[in-house]
């Protein structure tokens, strides 16, 4: 925690004793998150993640100090547009990364466009973001890089009526959109799909509608964050009495809030790209590390914040410290290395994330609840891009 303040704190007694030559050697990057407000979960993981890779990596890289300065954008996207205004103009960042959700990446790009800034997206995960800026690298994940994988086991697995059950914003509609060409192209056959508020959703209501109408599977999509709302009143409405299997993306059974879900959601199966339960050497060191400086598990936003700084450092380095706009993005294209949640690499053509999704079902093991990965889907790119 202590790492990023410190950063900005020297950063701004670096600018009063030495100047432009200091200024120089410095590589700022601004990270524009939700540190509160309806999205303060990921703002939280990714903070976290950023801190551990900075006190495991240092904060000097091919020659230049790297100086984080956070801002809170409070969960509202209009204000991360602001921030990274003045990011951009006072405190002239060379990257802008964070972005808890879609819409905050979506109206950053024209300005890191304009200003020829590497904008990183660690949290979105609408196909078409990376679409809107030529400076934008993703190190998340796409809705539909899940959603039609579990469409594919849905099928395979005799779910073939199925609910659709998302909120309504940019990624609810890819996850759907997604999904359901799978499914019908496959077979199966959406009896009913249902949108839901993205701002305090009442669940209830919705999950009335979708048990009467007896499907064989409900496939949710809810932002980090909500997944424990959601399942405490599927299991309150009876649904998974009624044998009602809840499916989707990797969201709604968030690690951050999986251990408070309770008994419903086991046996939930889900496609994603990150487990805290991954079976790695490396995913063990990461989850401890995190664990222990910070009391709570790391969830699937946490590895983009991480990957994200890894990205920066790598591309530094491979630039020699240039942090201009073209020769970052360009340094980043391609790039390959391994993450806690496995092999990824960014896409030259499309500067997205190509990572492995794995298909995982809830599960208990020494009394927690965690996502168990049993089927690996190697270098997944977004096919939300592919069908274009
Ligand atoms: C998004 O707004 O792009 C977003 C937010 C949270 C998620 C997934 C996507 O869990």
């Amino acid at each position: 925690m202590n790492y990023l303040k410190i950063a900005a704190a020297g950063l701004l007694a670096g600018t009063m004793s030495f100047g432009a030559a200091q200024a120089q050697e410095t590589v700022k990057i601004g990270l524009v998150i939700a540190m509160t407000g309806q999205q303060a979960s990921t703002g939280k993981q990714l903070k976290a993640a950023v801190e551990l890779y900075m006190k495991e990596h240092g904060d000097m890289v091919a020659g230049k100090k790297i100086e984080v300065i956070l801002r809170d954008s409070a969960s509202v996207p209009d204000n991360s547009k602001r921030l990274a205004q003045e990011l951009i103009v006072n405190d002239k960042v060379s990257i802008l990364a964070g972005f808890e959700v879609t819409p905050a990446a979506m109206v950053v790009a024209p300005l890191a466009t304009e200003a020829k800034v590497v904008e990183l997206v660690m949290a979105a995960g609408t196909s078409v973001i990376t679409e809107r800026s030529p400076y934008i690298a993703r190190t998340s994940f796409t809705l539909p890089q899940s959603s039609v994988i579990i469409a594919d086991y849905a099928l395979k697995n005799n779910m073939k009526n199925i609910v659709t059950m998302v909120s309504d914003y940019a990624p609810g509609a890819d996850a759907e959109k997604s999904f359901t060409g799978q499914l019908t192209a496959g077979g199966g056959k959406v009896i009913e799909s249902i949108k839901i508020p993205l701002a305090n959703p009442d669940f209830a209501p919705f999950l009335q509608r979708a048990a009467d109408a007896k499907p064989d599977a409900l496939f949710v999509f809810v932002p980090s964050g909500q997944g424990a709302t959601f399942m405490k009143q599927f299991a309150e409405r009876g649904l998974d009495k009624a044998g009602i299997k809840v499916i989707g993306p990797g969201d709604v059974t968030d690690d951050d809030l999986l251990p408070q879900m309770g008994d419903a959601v086991l046996g939930v199966v889900t496609a994603h790209m990150y487990s805290a339960d991954h079976n790695s050497p490396m995913n063990k060191k990461y989850v401890e590390a995190f664990t222990k400086a910070n009391n709570f598990r790391p969830n699937f936003m946490s590895v983009g914040g991480y990957d994200g700084m890894h990205l920066i450092y790598e591309a530094l380095k491979k630039t020699g410290g240039k942090a201009d706009g073209d020769s970052l993005i360009a340094a980043m294209k391609g790039m390959k290395w391994e993450s806690p949640r496995g092999p990824i690499s960014i896409d030259p053509e499309t500067r997205d994330i190509i990572q492995n999704i794995y298909i995982r079902k809830v599960e208990k093991k020494n009394g927690q609840l965690y996502n168990v990965e049993f089927q690996t889907f190697n270098d997944v790119k977004d096919p939300g891009k592919i069908k274009k």
